[in-house]
């Protein structure tokens, strides 16, 4: 039996994993599959083995590797450029990731909280004076993180039509050069910025980076500029997913969002449980450098290794009932961050960001629902970030 399933695939319920992994999450831990050029790789699917996997030196995240997956053409294309943190090991990674923590530290999420609210409050006032129906993506879930990363970063927000497109051509793009493209006019753009603020210093952490490492030499320019291009990505791409499939989840199960308006201090149970449920970064993706013995399998070194969050955070054995969204169990160790050296950078910062939107978006809409019909809200395709395009409410 050599037959592979074919990886990534669309999901058919935008809060499910896709049909189409049934085999996978009976198969687990791991299993091969067929990647869009033809190429096999493992994805691993066991929850404890995904925990050990992803902090096993032997994996690497080197992008630049010929062996390095490629789930989606525009990986292929983006092998020509190095990223920083998520796509190199340490102790380079290290080096780097060191040098952003104080940034993005529990404490200073916690400290962004007050402007965060302002942030939702103005979308949401905006929202109201426009009444009914209105697009939750443009109108809510997009603005919110893209004004957080910009003020965090001290990035214009007036300039978020073109970095917002360019990023989703970046994530999305099923065309190579597309995806390059984009990629270089983001690194135009923040190497245009960084000269700018260089004559003109503001208060943002791209301004903090220019004084305290560009000019000390620790961090070189084109470093700065890809770190840059990076967290602004990460930071509006990733939560605004989270808010729109979380709105609508919520929206699709009365009874759990009941409860939440009944008891708004459930809200951070809730978020961690959605982040397991919706698993939006469905497919980490690493390659081996030596031989590893893991689940009764022998990944060689040079294979494709992806890990499906979406049925890791789904594993029978890790959560009782996994396909039950359930705000009193403990959510904790799901892999929605990622785990291991890599882990997400920003999750305080998505985590308060969550918090502050779901809490307030449906207090000030008690009737808030869907203005389609749920079959006919239109999701994004499998080779990327899961979310929705659209979002049409009423209230
Ligand atoms: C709910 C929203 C978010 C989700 C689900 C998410 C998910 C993830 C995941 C799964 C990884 C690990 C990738 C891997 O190991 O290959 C990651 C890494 C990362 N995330 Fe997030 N993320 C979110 C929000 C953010 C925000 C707001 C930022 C802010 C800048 C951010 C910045 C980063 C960075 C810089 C990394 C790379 C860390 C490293 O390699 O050391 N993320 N994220």
């Amino acid at each position: 039996m050599t037959e592979t399933l074919p990886f990534p695939q669309d999901r058919t319920c935008p809060y499910h994993p896709p049909t189409g992994y049934q085999p996978l999450r009976e198969k687990r831990p791991l299993t091969r599959v067929t990647l869009y050029n033809g190429r096999t790789a493992w994805v691993v699917t066991g929850h404890a083995e995904a925990r050990a996997l992803l902090t096993d030196p032997r994996l690497s995240a080197d992008r630049q590797n010929p062996a390095f997956p490629a789930p989606a053409p525009r990986f292929e294309a983006l092998r020509a450029v190095r990223t920083p943190l998520l796509g190199v090991d340490d102790p380079e990674h290290n080096t780097q990731r060191r040098m952003l923590i104080p940034s993005f530290s529990l404490k200073r999420a916690a400290a962004l909280r007050p402007q965060i609210q302002r942030t939702v409050d103005r979308l949401l006032d905006a929202m109201e004076e426009q009444g009914p129906p209105a697009d939750l993506v443009p109108a809510f879930a997009l603005p919110v993180p893209s004004m957080v990363i910009c003020a965090l970063l001290g990035v214009p927000y007036a300039d978020h039509e073109f970095f917002e497109a360019e990023s989703r051509t970046v994530l999305q793009s099923t065309e190579p050069q597309g995806a390059l493209t984009a990629r270089r006019r983001l690194e135009e753009y923040f190497t245009d910025l960084v000269a700018h603020k260089r004559e003109h210093p503001g208060d943002g952490l791209l301004d903090e980076l220019i004084a305290e490492r560009l000019a000390t030499g620790e961090m070189r320019h084109e470093e700065l500029v890809s770190t840059a291009m990076l967290l602004l990505v990460a930071g509006h791409e990733t939560t605004s997913n989270m808010l729109s499939l979380g709105t609508f989840t919520l929206l699709e199960h009365p009874e759990q969002l009941a409860a939440l308006r009944a008891d708004p201090s459930r809200v951070p149970d809730a978020v961690e449980e959605l982040l397991r449920f919706l698993s939006i970064a469905d497919g980490m993706v690493r390659v081996a450098t030596e031989d590893i013995e893991v689940g009764g399998a022998t990944i060689r070194a040079d294979d494709g290794v992806i890990f499906s969050t979406s049925v890791v955070n789904r594993d029978g054995a890790a959560y009782a009932s996994p396909d039950t969204l359930d705000w009193d169990r403990s959510a904790r160790h799901h892999v929605a961050f990622g785990f291991g050296v890599h882990q997400c950078l920003g999750q305080n910062l998505a985590r308060a960001e969550m918090e502050i939107a779901f809490t307030s978006l449906f207090a000030r809409f008690p009737g808030l629902r869907l203005a389609v019909p749920a079959a006919e809200v239109p999701a994004k395709p499998g080779h990327t970030l899961q979310g929705l395009v659209e979002l049409p409410v009423t209230w």
